[in-house]
């Protein structure tokens, strides 16, 4: 059996306790796929809180990505922090896994995967919820061939805008941000993960208000101005020939739209929240009625964090696959999508990735 992937965490704020339940989780399974050695965070008190409650040890970022016990760095800091942090982990040598979107540019993006590539070291990129039982189900429906040829997916998510509830949502309304930024990661990596890369966009967006109001908190009802468009519908048209057609809003009230349905010439597909990792597929035969399947595939009640531990076990010379290039793919078709809409034009996607590997059904990744 080999060693665990020693993990140091930048940035523990709210997200991070969903890691650290995770590793416990793990731990439980006997996966012995990773170890958290220390933490660190831009507010010291904080890091120091989180490390004694696991009884690890508390640092700054510096001594963290050059700690001779760190492998690997999760980085689960602010998107505008994602490259600055990624860039020193791995200057410093170390492994890197960082939480969506892999950075706030592309450029950024770019450069932490030519970075990694250069230095030998490995980049994984959340949203791991596709290695879940949900998505990975239906793909493995779709490669069973029980759609027949794919042609076509549909991928909705509405909400009427998170300043509903955040108390501090400004980031969400700037560039940057934005419902497609914001959400689409889940969505467009499902998409990729069932149909294959996407090779060109087109799009057509709005925005319903020039302000939205704070609906709680210290600030509630004051004004935030809106600075994107928060009503995003686009077409994906992924290297296979299917299209998938992409509706994110933060300008509607609710939906009863499947979150995303995959369709082919023997069969229709409903496939679980991509936000999440389980949930029930359903097919309908061509000349057959709605069904649900069996779980078949995927992480058993998986979490964030699967991704990395499936990075930790993957073994040398395979590709893990919450990786670098599928996120880079996955920013770079979101970004030509606003490109496609400023533009009014089709714009062809320059990079391309791998589908990643299928998980066969499982409770979590081995070492
Ligand atoms: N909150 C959620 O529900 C949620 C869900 C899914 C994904 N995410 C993603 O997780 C990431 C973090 O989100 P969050 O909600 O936990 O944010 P947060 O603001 O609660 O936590 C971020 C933490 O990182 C620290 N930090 C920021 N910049 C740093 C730097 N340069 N060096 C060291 N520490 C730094 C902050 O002090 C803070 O403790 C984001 O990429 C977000 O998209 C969040």
């Amino acid at each position: 059996m080999g060693q665990p992937l020693r993990i140091g965490i930048v940035g523990v704020g709210a997200i991070s306790g969903q890691y650290l339940s995770t590793f416990e989780r793990l731990g439980t399974l006997g996966s012995g796929a990773v170890r958290l050695v220390a933490v660190a965070d831009l507010d010291a008190d904080r890091a120091a809180a989180v490390a004694a409650e696991q009884g690890v040890r508390a640092l700054t970022v510096d001594e963290l990505v050059t700690d001779p016990e760190v492998d690997a760095v999760l980085n689960l800091t602010i998107p505008a922090a994602h490259a600055e942090v990624a860039l020193k982990a791995i200057a410093a040598g170390k492994d890197v896994y960082g939480e969506k979107p892999l950075a706030a540019t592309t450029d950024d993006a770019r450069a932490i995967v030519e970075a990694a590539r250069a230095a030998g070291v490995r980049v994984g990129c959340a949203p791991d919820t596709v290695l879940g039982t949900g998505v990975q189900t239906a793909r493995k429906a779709i490669d069973d061939g029980l759609v027949g040829t794919p042609v076509a997916a549909t991928a909705t998510m509405v909400t009427p805008g998170h300043e509903r509830w955040h108390p501090n949502p400004d980031f969400y309304y700037q560039p940057g941000g934005g419902p497609l930024l914001d959400m689409g990661p889940y969505y467009v990596t499902a998409l990729v993960t069932l149909l294959g890369p996407v090779e060109s966009v087109v799009g057509s967006a709005s925005r319903a208000r020039a302000t939205r109001t704070i609906g709680s908190g210290p600030r509630e009802g004051d004004q935030v101005p809106v600075d994107v468009d928060t009503h995003v519908t686009g077409v994906l048209r992924h290297e296979s020939g299917a299209l998938s057609t992409l509706v994110i809003s933060f300008d509607a009230v609710a939906t009863r739209a499947s979150c995303i349905e995959v369709h082919g010439d023997q069969g229709s597909l409903v496939v679980p929240d991509p936000n999440g990792f389980d949930g029930t597929v359903e097919l309908h035969r061509l000349g057959g009625t709605w069904e649900d399947l069996p779980v078949s595939a995927g992480y058993r009640d998986a979490g964030r964090g699967y991704g990395l531990a499936d990075l930790a076990a993957t073994p040398p010379g395979a590709t893990a696959r919450a990786n670098g290039d599928l996120a880079y793919h996955v920013l770079d078709v979101m970004t030509s999508l606003l490109t496609a809409v400023e533009k009014g034009t089709s714009v062809s996607v320059a990079s391309a990735c791998e589908r990643p590997a299928a998980v066969p059904l499982s409770d979590a990744p081995r070492i």
